[in-house]
C-alpha cells in the first residue's frame, strides 16, 4: 500500500522561486497543504503569485475559474514552523545552504510525527550530510524539481547513504501521482541536471569572459540553432545569480576546487550588487520593463 494519498497533507516550507510552485503542484494533486516562510508575509504573497499565475490559465481557457479557485483554497499560509506538524511530507525549498537546512530539518523532525518524510528540494547539498544532523536519516530524500515547478515534468528522487529505499520509491510513486517525471539518483555533487549543467553555464561564462562574443549572442545561439529552450545566461537569470552561484560554489567545494567547476566572478558580482535576475528586476538582463519580471 502506498504511504500517499489524496488524504496526506503536504507541507512546504520557504514559499520563494519554487516553494511557492511546488505548493501548487501538491494542491493541483488535491492534496491540503501547508505553506510557511521565514519571512512575514512571503507565504501569503506566494499564494496571490499562483493564484495570479492561474487566472492567466483561465482567461486562455486552459482551466476553469471554479478549478483555479479550489486549487488556490487548499493552499494555506501558515505563520508557525510548528503549524507544519500534520504533514505527512514537508518538503523544504529554503536557501541552499547545508548548515541552514541541517537545522530546519531537525526542528521539523521534532514538530512532525516519526513518520513524516522530510524531503529536500535542494539542487545540489549531499543528501546525506544534510541527513547527518537528523534522529531519523532514513526519512530525508532530495526531491528535486525544476523550476518553474508547475510545469517542468522532471523531478529528481535522490537517496542519501541512510535514505530508506521504499521512501525514495514513495517518493518517486508519488511524482508519478503528480504528474512528473521522476527519475532516481544517488547523491552525488549537484545530482544529474545542476552537474551536466554546470558546463553549460561554466563554459558560456568562459567563453563571455575569454572576449569570444558576447552573452546575447551566445544565448541567441543556443536558443536559435542549439536547440535549447533558454541559453546559459538568461537560464542563471531565470533560477537567480543567488541561488545559481550558491550552487556553483558547494559543487566546487564538493568536489575538492577541481577547476572544472571553478564559479565564475561575474555570478560573485552579481549576486553582491543584488542582481539576482528576474526576481530583482536585473541580472545579466534588465527586467524592469518586462512583464517578464519574477516568476513565469
Ligand atoms: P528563493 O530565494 O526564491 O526562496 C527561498 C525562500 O525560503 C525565501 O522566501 C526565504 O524567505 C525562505 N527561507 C529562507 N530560510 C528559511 C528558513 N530557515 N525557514 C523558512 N523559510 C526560509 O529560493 P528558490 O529559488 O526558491 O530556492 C529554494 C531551494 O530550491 C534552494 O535549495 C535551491 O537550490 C532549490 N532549487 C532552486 C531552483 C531555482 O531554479 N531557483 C530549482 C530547483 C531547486
Amino acid at each position: 500500500m502506498s504511504r500517499f494519498s489524496k488524504e496526506s497533507v503536504i507541507a512546504v516550507i520557504g514559499a520563494g522561486a519554487m516553494g511557492a510552485g511546488i505548493a501548487q503542484v501538491a494542491a493541483s494533486a488535491g492534496h491540503q497543504v501547508l505553506l510557511f516562510d521565514a519571512v512575514e508575509g512571503a507565504a501569503e504573497q506566494g499564494i496571490v503569485n499562483t493564484a495570479k499565475g492561474l487566472s492567466r490559465l483561465v482567461e486562455r481557457e486552459r482551466m476553469t475559474k471554479q478549478d483555479a479557485d479550489a486549487l488556490v483554497s487548499r493552499i494555506q499560509a501558515v505563520s508557525s514552523i510548528e503549524d507544519l506538524a500534520p504533514a505527512n511530507l514537508v518538503i523544504e525549498a529554503i536557501v541552499e545552504r547545508l548548515d541552514i537546512k541541517q537545522q530546519v530539518c531537525r526542528q521539523l523532525e521534532e514538530i512532525c510525527s516519526a513518520s513524516t518524510i522530510i524531503a529536500t528540494n535542494t539542487s545540489s547539498i549531499s543528501i546525506t550530510a544534510i541527513a547527518s544532523s537528523l534522529q531519523r536519516p532514513q526519512n530525508l530524500v532530495g526531491m528535486h524539481f525544476f523550476n518553474p515547478a508547475p510545469i517542468m515534468k522532471l523531478v529528481e528522487v535522490i537517496s542519501g547513504l541512510e535514505t530508506d529505499p521504499q521512501v525514495a520509491t514513495d517518493i518517486y510513486n508519488l511524482s508519478i501521482s503528480w504528474a512528473k517525471l521522476p527519475v532516481h539518483a544517488k547523491s552525488t555533487p549537484g545530482f544529474i541536471v545542476n552537474r551536466v549543467a554546470r558546463s553549460f553555464y561554466g563554459e558560456g561564462l568562459r567563453i563571455n569572459q575569454e572576449g569570444a562574443t558576447d552573452f546575447v549572442t551566445i544565448d541567441t545561439l543556443l536558443r536559435e540553432c542549439g536547440g535549447f529552450r533558454m541559453g546559459p545566461f538568461e537560464l542563471m537569470d531565470l533560477i537567480g545569480q543567488d541561488v545559481n552561484y550558491a550552487v556553483s560554489c558547494s559543487v566546487f567545494e564538493a568536489f575538492y576546487h577541481d577547476q572544472r567547476f571553478l564559479p565564475s566572478l561575474i555570478q560573485k558580482e552579481l549576486v553582491d550588487a543584488g542582481h539576482l535576475g528576474r526576481k530583482s528586476g536585473k541580472g545579466f538582463y534588465d527586467y524592469s520593463q518586462s512583464s517578464e519580471k519574477g516568476n513565469i
